[in-house]
C-alpha cells in the first residue's frame, strides 16, 4: 500500500492499532527517514497512550501508558554493541510484553527471540518521497487477524 503523506503514515499505524492486543509483538523495518516513527506515533494515538513518541535517541524502550500500554523500542544503537541479544534481554522487554503492545524499530534478527508470533511491518522511501508499506505476518493468527485490514 502506498502512503503519500507523514499523515497517511500516521492515519494508517491508527488503523493497524485496532487489529493490536495486549502481548503482540510489531517489527517496524525500513532504513533510516523511512518513517517508522511516524507509524508508531499512529499506532501509539491508535491505543489512546499517552505521548509523546519520539525517537528514542537517549534510551532504548520508553514505555506510553493507556488503555492497552505501548512499549516502543529502537534497537538501532544496540546494532554495533558486541552483545546486542544479551542487551535486548537485559531491557527485560518480555516482562511488560505481557500486558503491552511492543513496538521495535530496527528489530530484525534481535528481538524475535521475544515471541515467535509477530507482526513485521516494512515502510520503503520512492524517489518521489513517498512509502510503501509492507506487511508480513510471522506465526499466530497474524495472516487471519491482516484479512481485515
Ligand atoms: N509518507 C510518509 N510517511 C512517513 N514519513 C514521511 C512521509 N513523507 C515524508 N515523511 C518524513 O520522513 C521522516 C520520517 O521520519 P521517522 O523518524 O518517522 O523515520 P524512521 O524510519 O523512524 O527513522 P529512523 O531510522 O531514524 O528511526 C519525517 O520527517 C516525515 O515527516
Ligand atoms: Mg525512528
Amino acid at each position: 500500500m502506498k502512503l503519500k503523506t507523514v499523515d497517511d503514515t500516521r492515519a494508517f499505524g491508527r488503523r493497524l492499532a485496532g487489529l493490536l492486543r495486549p502481548g503482540d509483538l510489531v517489527l517496524l523495518t525500513g532504513p533510516l527517514g523511512a518513517g517508522k516513527t511516524a507509524l508508531a506515533q499512529g499506532i501509539g494515538a491508535g491505543l489512546g497512550v499517552e505521548g509523546p513518541i519520539t525517537s528514542p535517541t537517549f534510551v532504548i524502550a520508553r514505555v506510553h501508558r493507556g488503555p492497552v500500554p505501548l512499549v516502543h523500542a529502537d534497537a538501532y544503537r544496540l546494532g554495533d554493541r558486541p552483545d546486542p541479544r544479551a542487551e535486548i534481554d537485559d531491557l527485560d522487554l518480555d516482562a511488560s510484553a505481557d500486558d503491552a503492545v511492543t513496538v521495535v524499530e530496527w528489530g530484525v534478527g534481535l528481538v524475535e527471540q521475544l515471541n515467535d508470533e509477530y507482526l513485521q511491518v516494512r515502510l520503503d522511501r520512492l524517489d518521489d518521497d513517498t512509502r510503501i508499506v509492507e506487511l508480513s505476518p510471522h506465526g499466530g493468527d497474524w495472516a487471519h487477524r491482516l484479512e481485515s485490514m
